[in-house]
């Protein structure tokens, strides 16, 4: 049963009225003085009615107002960010007049609590996002201050905490931009600079941010590694460059000496060698679109390697006998050394002849006449090694990371003369992968070249 305050309050008036009647009433004959009305009975009569009236409206009043400072109470908390139980507002169930108000607090914070839960984890969710984000991500203020930095930014930058400032950032990308230039772009685009910062190629993206109200409020910058992709467009424009050029040389030689045998007025002979050098020329290209395709068909995983089981000794003197003729031509000694007992090797059969021709040929051609090779294999760690070593012109340490690249030589002229054009290790590289093999070339210069690769010998 609730209680009305406004009766409680009409109810307490008329008792008051009442009390102060029979009390009059009472005393009036006993205590009051009526003879002279400012009598000391009369003064403390009348001071026993102050503090009584007192102290009841006090004692009425907090009932009343109780539930109005925890209500406010609540309030206070909710302004300092935080929120108190809903459970907890005693007092209001006695009063008919507080279960409106009871119950819009009730809902406000119900709906606060949800909003800032929502809010919460929308912004935990974001912080993560931006946490494990690979690009990196600094937001500043209007005050050119770093308000925002997540770890890739750190990481990447290698920021100290002095450096918190626009200028000192772009001074740090090497970059040249005034921030209102951006924080004040026409239709709120953003703006993307490519910039470069030691070894790493770096894309900058910077666009404004703004409040509701579409007041400006700073700048993000996101900063993207690019060094991969630019490597990647370089290798790819590099090998266009390469390709185009190794097919004009031998194109222009072609056109050449067809042009001079049409014009006529040549001796037998003559036609006879200018034909000799276009034949030449055409299966220059010829070889190299074989090797081009050979690549490719590897690059897109098109080739299927048949392995098998096969006696290493074998292989080595089937491709030896290949090169003989090549070798002798040089007067080179081409040797083989196996140990007693070589292990079978599992692998295809025409990639392992193709990558020994290769790595033979290599060595035929950059030793210098009446050289020495020698080709040796034996058991490594339940695998088979095969090393070919030579004593010819070697390659400078500075060039031996690069060798397998497509198209890379240490001596173009000289690879070029000797109709090489610089695809054969890097097919070798390929096939020994896909055959489970590795493969690694040590060389000085001026004194030899050493291939050593190790194959599997079961399945693996
Ligand atoms: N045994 C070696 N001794 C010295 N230099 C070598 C040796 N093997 C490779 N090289 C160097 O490495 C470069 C790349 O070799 P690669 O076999 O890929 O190309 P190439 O022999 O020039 O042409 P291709 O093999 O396509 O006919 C060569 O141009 C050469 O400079
Ligand atoms: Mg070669």
């Amino acid at each position: 049963m609730k209680i009305s305050m406004k009766r409680i309050v009409r109810a307490m008036s008329i008792i008051m009225v009442v009390i102060v009647y029979i009390t009059t009433i009472i005393l009036s004959s006993s205590i009051i003085d009526t003879n002279n009305i400012f009598s000391k009975n009369n003064i403390i009569v009348l001071a026993i009615f102050i503090v009584i009236s007192y102290i009841a409206s006090v004692i009425v009043s907090n009932k009343f107002t109780l539930p109005l400072k925890r209500i406010e109470k609540g309030m206070k908390l909710v302004s300092d960010g935080r929120l108190p139980d809903i459970s907890r507002i005693r007092g209001t169930e006695k009063f008919e007049e507080y279960d409106d108000l009871k119950k819009a607090y009730v809902s406000m914070l119900r709906v606060i609590k949800k909003n800032t839960f929502d809010l919460n984890s929308q912004q935990s969710k974001t912080e993560i996002i931006l946490e494990h984000m690979a690009d990196g991500m600094i937001a500043f203020s209007t005050s050119k201050q770093v308000v925002h930095m997540n770890k890739a930014a750190m990481r990447m930058l290698n920021l100290t905490e002095s450096e918190d400032t626009f200028e000192v950032i772009c001074q740090k990308l090497n970059l040249n931009v005034a921030f209102d230039e951006v924080m004040y772009l026409p239709n709120y685009q953003s703006l993307e600079i490519k910039t470069e910062m030691g070894e790493m190629a770096l894309s900058i993206v910077f666009a404004p941010f703004f409040s509701d109200e579409l007041n400006p409020m700073g700048i993000i910058m996101i900063i993207r590694n690019i060094t991969d992709s630019v490597k990647t467009d370089n290798v790819r424009k590099e090998f266009i460059a390469n390709v185009s050029h190794e097919l004009k040389t031998p194109l222009t030689s072609i056109r050449g000496y067809s042009e001079t045998i049409m014009n006529g007025d040549l001796t037998y002979q003559e036609i006879m060698r200018f034909t000799k050098v276009i034949n030449q020329e055409a299966n220059r290209m010829s070889r190299l679109v074989s090797d081009l395709l050979q690549l490719s068909k590897m690059d897109y995983k098109r080739q299927t390697w048949n392995k098998v089981t096969l006696n290493t000794v074998e292989v080595i003197n089937r491709v030896c006998e290949k090169v003989r003729y090549e070798a002798e031509q040089k007067s080179h000694k081409l040797e083989v050394i196996c140990s007693e007992k070589v292990p079978n090797i599992y692998v295809d059969k025409d990639a392992i002849e193709q990558i020994l021709i290769n790595i033979l040929t290599n060595s035929i051609k950059y030793t210098p006449d009446g050289g020495l090779i020698r080709v040796y294999a034996g058991p490594v760690e339940n695998r088979v090694y095969i090393k070919v070593i030579d004593n010819g012109v070697g390659i400078p340490q500075k060039d031996l990371s690069r060798i397998f690249e497509r198209f890379y030589r240490v001596d173009k002229a000289r690879s070029r003369k000797m109709g090489g054009t610089g695809l054969g290790l890097s097919i070798v590289k390929e096939m020994v992968d896909g055959n489970n093999g590795t493969i690694n070339i040590d060389s000085k210069l001026n004194e030899g070249t050493e291939v050593t690769m190790t194959f599997p010998t079961t399945k693996e």
